[in-house]
């Protein structure tokens, strides 16, 4: 008998484009970028949302890299909404002119995620490389408001800002956010090489929750604050994109089809091209869709655990970084044998003068 067909993902993020104005240390882009030329075009991008909304996916994330940069990206909303896909732009917002936004809004855009690198505004413009855009973000938020979307705001934190949590969350109330994202950073790429200038203090995460927690009872019903915690102290991992090819497929500027953001770090695995393939195809048939998927890939440790179908065994990513095997128990489980190289790497952290951002 053949095996049932996966149920269709839930969302596509389209990373359009690995250029960006910005250069934070923890981009969640790979190392090793894809260059302009690379690019999938308009109608590729338009054939890829087609097949989407074919196969069942309900939302599109127009990412990057930082989508302003495409040129086309109004015409790519335009053609989302008439699939009646959600859409939703995750950007730095320092090119979201009046303009861009008024031609958005008639192309039908859902929603806005607009990140900050710190409430504080010297702060914000050394961490991201680029002096100026905090004043370009304030903006950009007042006319996403004005122009009656919801909007959510997003801070990656981590030990040069998280002390300021308190004044994140004010910020976000202040221009107007239905949500708060407080997102400690994920080390991955960009984020694993800065590490250990990156990573926080035991102290200063316990603070930041206690925070959150706080601002969560008192906006309780007006605003919504998601949080991230880093992996490095935790109990548990966490079930990363849902599971691997659970839920999300992210398209990389080129056209590779990934389960994740970092799957490529993987060796040995073809990614399919969605320029070669049906999404259908990839997506329900494709062997690095299906290597990771459900229990059956999972060590002895896992699959007879209460928590397989909760965390999905955790991040591959993660696993392949800290062990050298993909297929291994996440260390953020305090059950892996691996555990310890989280607290190994917690003490290695502390003040670092330089980190190495993308040029
Ligand atoms: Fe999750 Fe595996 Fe740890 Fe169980 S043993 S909590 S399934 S990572
Ligand atoms: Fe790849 Fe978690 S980032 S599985």
């Amino acid at each position: 008998m053949k095996a049932p067909l996966p149920q269709p993902p839930m969302a596509l993020l389209a990373e359009l484009t690995h250029r960006c104005p910005l250069k934070c240390p923890y981009c969640s882009n790979p190392l090793d970028l894809e260059r302009a030329s690379a690019e999938m075009n308009t109608d590729d991008w338009k054939r890829l949302l087609d097949q989407a909304a074919a196969i069942g996916v309900l939302q599109v994330h127009f990412s990057g890299g930082e989508p302003l940069a495409r040129r086309d990206l109004v015409d790519l909303v335009r053609h989302a909404a008439q699939l009646e896909l959600y859409s939703n732009i995750i950007t730095s917002g320092v090119m979201l002119t009046d303009k861009v936004m008024a031609a958005l809004v008639e192309a039908g855009v859902d929603h806005v995620q607009l990140s900050f690198q710190d409430s504080e505004t010297a702060s914000a413009e050394i961490i991201g490389g680029y002096a100026g855009a905090q004043e370009k973000k304030m903006a950009a938020a007042a006319r996403i408001t004005a122009a009656g979307l919801p909007l959510t705001t997003n801070f990656v934190i981590h030990r040069l800002n998280a002390d300021r949590v308190a004044d994140m969350i004010a910020l976000g109330e202040r221009l107007a956010s239905s949500r708060i994202e407080i997102a400690h950073t994920q080390y991955y790429g960009w984020g694993l090489l800065n590490r250990s200038a990156l990573l926080p203090t035991r102290e200063q995460l316990d603070h930041a929750t206690k925070v959150v927690e706080a601002a969560r009872i008192r906006l309780k019903g007006a605003v919504t604050i998601d949080y991230v915690v880093p992996d490095y102290y935790a109990a548990r991992p966490k079930a990363c994109m849902g599971g691997w090819g659970r839920r999300f497929i992210n398209i990389s500027p080129s056209g590779k089809a990934l389960p994740c953001h970092a799957a490529e770090t993987l060796p040995g695995v073809t990614f399919p091209s969605v320029r070669e393939t049906s999404l259908a195809d990839i997506w329900n048939h494709s062997e690095a869709f299906k290597m990771f998927r459900g229990t059956d890939w999972m060590p002895d440790l896992c699959r007879t655990c209460d928590r397989r179908e909760i965390d999905w065994g955790g991040c591959r990513c993660q696993a392949l970084a800290l062990t050298g095997d993909a297929a291994a128990t996440d260390p953020a489980c305090e059950l892996s044998p691996d555990h310890a190289v989280m607290a190994r790497a917690v003490e290695d952290a502390g003040p670092q003068a330089n980190w190495k951002a993308r040029a």
